[in-house]
């Protein structure tokens, strides 16, 4: 484990934090790997009961590396992107997330997956796919229009312009809208609520919300191998490359 991703346990409760605050918590692929590694090591242990996930600074996560994607794409079915992507929409457990400040691409469409989200009054989200010459991804073609609706769901990953956490309530993406001082003690307060209950029913009954994994894990699937294709285009490339060399991109 790196400290990119740290993780610690008290009351049942394991706390999972991104933790490249100068980067905006952009995960790479270390990080990935690291966070599959604490899904799964706490599904093992039964000493935890519950997931929270939040990140360090001021940004919750800018999602993928964008370095990443020039430098060393997910180019195979078992990429480790992907891999976390299926580790958290199979998650056992409960997952509460406290989005703490900007959140973009796979920073919101890990939120899908996640059962009880609390979003920072300040913070703002994006799914700027398409502006970066991409597809959506962990499902999101599928879950955001059951959540939002097919219009803003559109409006989300067609024009990929940042929203605010109130229009993330709006849209049934989260819970609550909290004041940045309130918002990890609210995720933990109901993180402790889920721990007190009894952990085979809160399995079952999270089992039961989630039951169409098999239609979630296809969509996972038809999605990266789209996004696979789109990584190569040129459109792409010119956009990480504009990102890098801190300008606009020129798409041809
Ligand atoms: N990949 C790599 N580096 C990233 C990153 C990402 N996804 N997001 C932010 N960073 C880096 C910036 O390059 C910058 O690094 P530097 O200090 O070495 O120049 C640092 O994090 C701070 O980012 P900055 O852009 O200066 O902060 P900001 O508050 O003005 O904007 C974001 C924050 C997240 C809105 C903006 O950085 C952004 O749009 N990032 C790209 C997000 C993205 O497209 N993700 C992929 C989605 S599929």
């Amino acid at each position: 484990m790196s400290d990119l991703v740290t993780t610690s346990v008290k009351d049942g409760i394991l706390t999972i934090r991104m933790n490249r605050p100068d980067k905006k918590n952009a995960l790479t692929v270390e990080m990935y790997d690291d966070l599959t590694k604490a899904i799964k090591d706490a599904e093992k242990d039964k000493n935890v009961r519950v997931i929270l996930i939040t990140g360090a600074g001021d940004s919750f996560c800018a999602g993928n590396d964008l370095k990443d994607f020039l430098e060393n794409p997910p180019k195979s079915k078992n990429a480790p992107v992907l891999k976390f992507v299926r580790a958290i929409a199979d998650a056992k457990l409960p997952i509460v997330a406290a989005v703490n400040g900007t959140a973009v691409g796979l920073g919101v469409t890990m939120l899908l997956h996640c059962d009880f989200i609390y979003v920072a009054k300040d913070a703002t989200l994006s799914l700027p796919f398409v502006n970066l010459g991409l597809v959506p991804e962990a499902a999101a073609s599928l879950l955001l229009p059951r959540l939002a609706g097919h219009p803003r769901a559109a409006e989300m990953l067609m024009l990929g312009e940042p929203f605010s956490a109130k229009a993330a309530v709006d849209a049934g993406i989260a819970n609550a809208v909290c004041e940045p001082e309130d918002l990890e003690a609210t995720a933990l307060k109901t993180a402790k609520k889920l721990a007190a209950k009894p952990r085979n029913a809160l399995l079952h009954t999270k089992a039961l919300l989630r039951r169409d994994f098999e239609s979630v894990a296809a969509r996972i699937d038809a999605e990266a191998d789209i996004f696979r294709e789109c990584l190569d285009s040129d459109d792409a490339k010119e956009a990480f490359t504009a990102f890098k060399e801190k300008r606009k991109p020129k798409f041809q």
